[in-house]
């Protein structure tokens, strides 16, 4: 028995802002952005928040997979951009989405946070602890990232994505995840509170900075060393993926990876022109565009891969 995924469903903010709109206040211009990264615009959150964006998309993945909301015994939802601090963003969700009972939570791991979470629901549903999961990534990254600063803005968007795993015959057939804290401060951003009565803790990031040429040189080695160590898990090959849905953060980070692979880009969809990076939210976006598009077929092999702050990585090879 394994973990199938049964449902997938997205979310994004109606509002759209375009590169030349950034360059209205920002020393950048579109043809800069779209030549290092790929991406044209984003969808941003003008006032409803992550835990709204998670819920939508959770809503449109139970209706994808015909199931009942109380049929879930486990929401995970991954994020670093939670409204609030308590209660967690997945008790929220469960809320909207009528379920009344069981075990949620929130995981942070960043980027890499969805596909985190699809491993920790396989963990579940392999131990015989769950059935059936509910994974949700959803992210307001406008609300953390410096306007000001033209490096870090550019790249990122808002919007959730969420899957339905439920127990299988066939689905999940590997696993990756890591983590190296010595790279820290690579990628980070401080807590809003940072005090007490009797003492505070320096804010050194309020908002989010990164060392974008680390990240990048971090993420073409990485991600490629995480899909052979879960080709070699599963006894494959990398041409025997047919399709490679990678954290969408800039489309020469995916054509690097595509080509120390060996496998033709045609195999690695990309969406970020559309949306920018919304970090735990872009894999599972990027799955239910094709999962909608019918692009995915019963039988196909799927690997599904993250990275980012921690620096984390993490990585899944299904059948879908
Ligand atoms: O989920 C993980 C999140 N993070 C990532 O995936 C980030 C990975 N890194 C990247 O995507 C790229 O490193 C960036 C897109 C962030 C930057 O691209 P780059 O090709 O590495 O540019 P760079 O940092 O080497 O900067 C080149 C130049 C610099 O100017 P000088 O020093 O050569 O005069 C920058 O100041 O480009 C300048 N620059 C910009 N110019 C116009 C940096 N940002 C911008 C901008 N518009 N937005």
């Amino acid at each position: 028995m394994t973990t199938r995924i049964i449902g997938t469903g997205h979310y994004a903010p109606e509002h759209v802002v375009t590169n030349d709109d950034l360059a209205q206040f920002l020393d950048t211009s579109d043809a800069w952005i779209r030549e290092r990264t790929g991406i044209h615009m984003r969808h941003i959150d003008i006032g409803e928040g992550t835990t709204a964006m998670a819920a939508k998309a959770s809503i449109r993945a139970i209706e994808n997979a015909g199931i009942s909301p109380e049929a879930i015994d486990l929401i995970i939802a991954a994020t670093s951009t939670a409204d609030e601090v308590l209660p967690n963003t997945a008790s929220m969700v469960q809320k909207e989405i009528g379920n009344s009972h069981c075990a949620c939570y929130d995981l942070n791991a960043a980027c890499s946070g969805f596909v985190y979470g699809l491993n920790t629901a396989h963990a579940f549903i392999k131990s015989g602890m769950a059935d059936t999961v509910l994974v949700v990534g959803s992210e307001t990254m406008s609300k953390i990232v410096d306007w000001n600063d033209r490096s870090t803005c550019i790249l990122f968007g808002d919007g959730a994505g969420a899957v339905v795993a439920a127990r299988d015959e066939e689905g999940i057939e590997s696993v990756v995840m890591g983590s190296d804290g010595r790279s820290g401060d690579i990628i980070a951003c401080d807590a809003r509170t940072m005090e007490n009565k009797w003492g505070a803790r320096p804010v050194k990031n309020p908002f989010m900075i990164m060392n974008g040429q680390e990240v990048f040189k971090f993420a073409v080695r990485k991600v490629p060393e995480a899909i052979h160590e879960l080709l070699d898990q599963a006894g494959m090959k990398a041409d025997q993926i047919d399709h490679y849905i990678l954290h969408q953060a800039n489309e020469r980070i995916i054509a690097s990876v595509a080509k120390r692979l060996g496998v033709p880009m045609e195999r690695f969809p990309v969406n970020l022109f559309e949306y920018g990076n919304t970090s735990a939210a872009s894999v599972p976006i990027l799955l239910d565009e094709m999962n909608r598009r019918q692009l995915l077929k019963r039988g196909d092999k799927v690997v599904m891969a993250g990275f980012g702050a921690g620096l984390t990585w993490g990585a899944t090879l299904l059948t879908w």
